[in-house]
Formats: structure tokens, sequence, C-alpha cells
């Protein structure tokens, strides 16, 4: 049996917990948690029986000593790097949240510690654990289709995903966070280069924040959805979205109040509340956001091979849309319907079914991560080639600090 720490217990830190619990009950256990919210530390140490010697609100003295065989950091972004570091310095395997770091040299830094210590970085790319991207990566690797040429691949973030997370959310300024580019979309670029096989040689960026702006506001919009706004019909109001919408209407947002008011158990109030005076009532035009709202990347592979990535919040649903030319044949999918179509040049064509229930985000491959991490741990697991270790993700963060970079020669 094999214990576990955790630092964050948030959506990501518990989503993580819960699949320990009610999936490898038998294989690990989680011994000791650490958060700054209070309230989060007690209600859940009471929920997985965690002795409260064990159970921190001050990372100094969790990391103080070392309380467990392994760390899940789900920390915010900027976090991640330090508490890599502290973790590793006390001997811990550790699977981290992306992005690892903005900052290559502490990505560098982490993977040099973790090889001389001899422990486990996994970084929580997890749409490697797809069903749907590893299918499409046995498509390439297997399928007989050649080599590849070109991949188009698409993040669709949805208007209201956007403006929950990079409007009014804790991604909505690179100060805080890191760009969007990075923030959303390193599994993007981390699914490319794994295609691809490869880093890329050059990179070309261009984007912009051009509709979530003050400029855009509408006339006579208050700061506030909730000081009496007479905008009707706006997609972005917070009460709706958050509160009033019909059930057929409603997004994930109406069922994750803990997301605004840091409560187990909210009540309809304490969400009005938290509108009244959070980030997630104001208004999407007068938010303080600077992350891009829509943005392309341009990247050249080793053989003259080349791929795209966009990313926009203007889009209904969220989703990633993939179409990759090779040699011999085209796949084409989407997530949205879990369908790889696959065309050969030889006229054989199939379809690939790689989901037959539609499950929210991408939580079939969080179960999947955290089975890997602990077959990893136990030692069993067969397959060590897909597994998300800090050395196979440095090159997609590598390749988006350029496509930043590159802003800077057009700007
Ligand atoms: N792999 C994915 O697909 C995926 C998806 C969403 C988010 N993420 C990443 O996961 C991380 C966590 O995201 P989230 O949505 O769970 O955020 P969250 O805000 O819900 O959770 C973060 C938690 O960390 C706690 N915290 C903050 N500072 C702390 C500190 N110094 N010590 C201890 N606890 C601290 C907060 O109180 C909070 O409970 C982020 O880096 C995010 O970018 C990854």
């Amino acid at each position: 049996m094999k214990t576990i720490a955790v630092i964050g217990l948030g959506s990501r830190g518990t989503n993580y917990m819960r699949f320990v619990r009610i999936l490898h009950k038998k294989q690990a256990k989680i011994v000791a948690l650490c958060d700054i919210n209070q309230v989060k530390v007690q209600e859940i140490g009471k929920k997985y029986k965690i002795d409260s010697a064990n159970c921190f609100t001050d990372e100094n003295e969790f990391f103080k000593e070392k309380r467990a065989d392994a760390i899940f950091i789900c920390t915010q972004d900027n976090d991640h790097y330090r508490h890599c570091m502290a973790a590793l310095n006390l001997g811990y395997h550790i699977l981290v949240e992306k992005p690892l770091s903005y900052d290559i040299d502490e990505c560098l830094e982490i993977e040099k510690v973790a090889k001389e210590k001899n422990l486990y970085v996994v970084v929580c790319h997890v749409l490697r654990y797809s069903n749907y991207f590893s299918k499409m990566k046995d498509l390439v690797r297997n399928g007989g289709l050649g080599e590849i040429m070109t991949i188009n691949h698409q993040e669709n973030i949805a208007n209201f995903h956007f403006a929950h997370s990079y409007v009014r959310g804790n991604w909505r300024k690179r100060e805080i966070a890191t760009p969007i580019l990075m923030a959303k979309c390193c599994h993007d670029i981390d699914i490319i280069s794994w295609l691809m096989e490869a880093e890329a040689e050059q990179v070309q960026s261009y984007g912009a924040l051009s509709y979530f702006t003050k400029e855009n506001a509408p006339k006579d919009a208050p700061y506030r959805c909730t000081d009496g706004c007479p905008v009707k019909d706006c997609p972005y109001n917070a009460e709706y979205l958050y509160v009033t919408a019909p059930l057929h209407k409603a997004t994930w947002l109406k069922f994750s109040p803990r997301i605004l008011t840091g409560k187990a158990h909210s009540t309809k109030k304490d969400v009005l509340d938290a509108l009244k005076t959070g980030p997630y009532g104001v208004c999407v035009y007068r938010s303080d956001n600077d992350v891009f709202d829509h943005q392309s990347v341009l990247m050249k592979f080793p053989d003259n091979r080349v791929a795209t990535h966009t990313l926009s919040a203007f889009t209904d649903k969220f989703y990633r849309k993939t179409h990759i030319t090779l040699t011999n044949g085209e796949i084409i999918g989407d997530t949205l319907t879990g369908k790889l179509t696959v065309h050969r040049f030889n006229g054989k064509n199939k379809v690939y079914r790689t989901s037959f229930i539609q499950l929210p985000g991408h939580i079939e491959a969080d179960a999947k991560i955290i089975k890997s991490f602990i077959a990893l741990l136990n030692g069993t697991l067969q397959n060590l080639d897909d597994v998300t270790f800090v050395s196979a993700t440095i090159p997609s963060h590598r390749t988006i600090v350029r496509a930043e970079e590159s802003i800077k020669s057009w700007e």
C-alpha cells in the first residue's frame, strides 16, 4: 500500500483524491493534506479520515518532513515549481498539475533534481491518457498511415467557460497564472509534440484579447451583473450562469458553487453573495483580465513537417478538433463525438468511436493518469513509453514560451 500526500484541495486535487479512494483503495491511501483554506482542510480531512496531525494550512509546516511515499501537487500554476522543489528535497515521488512552470530553467531544475534523486515527476498532461488521444497516437504509430505531414488542431474553449476561467477566474491574468497558451493549451502543444515525436524547431504565434474588453461594454452596463444591469439576454449574465439557468441550458458552472463560495455545501444565498462581492459577478467587459481570447501558433518540426494550433473563446461548446494528414492517409476527429475517421488513400476508410457516453471534461483521462501513477509507484506499470514524465513535457512547455516570445516581434 503506497501512501499519498496532497497539496491543493481544489477541483483538481479533490478529483484525483476521489479516484484513489474509489478505484485504488487496495493500492494507495491518502494520508496527509495541505490547503490554505482551513474549511477545505477540515472537511476533506474528516471525509478521508486523516489524522488531524497530518492536516495543514501552512505549506512550511507541511513540508517540514516527509509524510507519504508520493505527493499530488494541485496548487495554482505559479506554486508548482516551489512545491515540486520542496517535495523533491524530501524524497517524494510527484504527480504535479500542469503547467510545470512558465520558466524553462525551473522546469529543467526540477528534471535535474528528480534525476539525481531517482524520483518520479509526472506532469498531469491528462489528455495523453484519454481513449480519444491514445487511439489517435496508436493510429499514427501503428496504423500504417505513413509519416505525418501536417497537424491542424483546435481548442474550442466555449464562450461561457472562457468567461468563467479566463475573464473572471483564476487564469484571467498572465501575472497570477500564465499566458493562456500555457495555462490552457500546454495539453494541446504536448499532444502535437507527442504525435510528431519531436520538439518544434521554429515557432510563430499571433493572438489578441479583442472582445472581453472595456471598449466592448454595453452602454450603462454596471461593474457587476448583480448591480441592476439593463442588458437583456447577455450570455454572460452571472446570475443566469451560476443560479437561474434552466436545467436544459445550464452548464457545469451552475453545479460547481464551491468554486465561488469556497464551501462544500452552498445555499443559493451563498452563491448570490459571492456574485455581489467576488470576481465571478463582475461584468465580462469590465474585469481586469489580460489573457488572449483567440490565438494561433504555427510550428515547424524536423523534416519540414508543420502543425498549427488555434484556441478560441468564441465557440458554443468546449471540445478539441484535429486533422492529421499523413503520407498514406488522414485522420479527422473531435472530442465532442469522440469519433476518429481514418481515410486511407487506398480507399479503405474506417470510423473509430473512442467514447460511447459523453463524460464531462476529461474525467476518464483523469482516472487513467491516477491509475498509471499508482501502478508506477507500485512497480506494476508495464509500458513507460507514454507516461508524461517531466522530461517528456519540457519540449512542449519550451515551444509555448517561444510562441509567446515570437509575439513580441509583431506587437
Ligand atoms: N490537468 C488538467 O487538465 C487541468 C485542468 C484544470 C486545471 N489544471 C491545473 O490544476 C491546478 C489547480 O487547478 P484547480 O482548478 O484545482 O484550482 P483550485 O483553485 O480549485 O484549487 C487550488 C487549491 O490550491 C489551494 N492553495 C493555493 N495556494 C496554496 C498554498 N500555498 N498551499 C496550499 N494550498 C494552496 C487553494 O486554496 C485551492 O484549494 C492549476 O495549476 C491548473 O492550471 C489542470
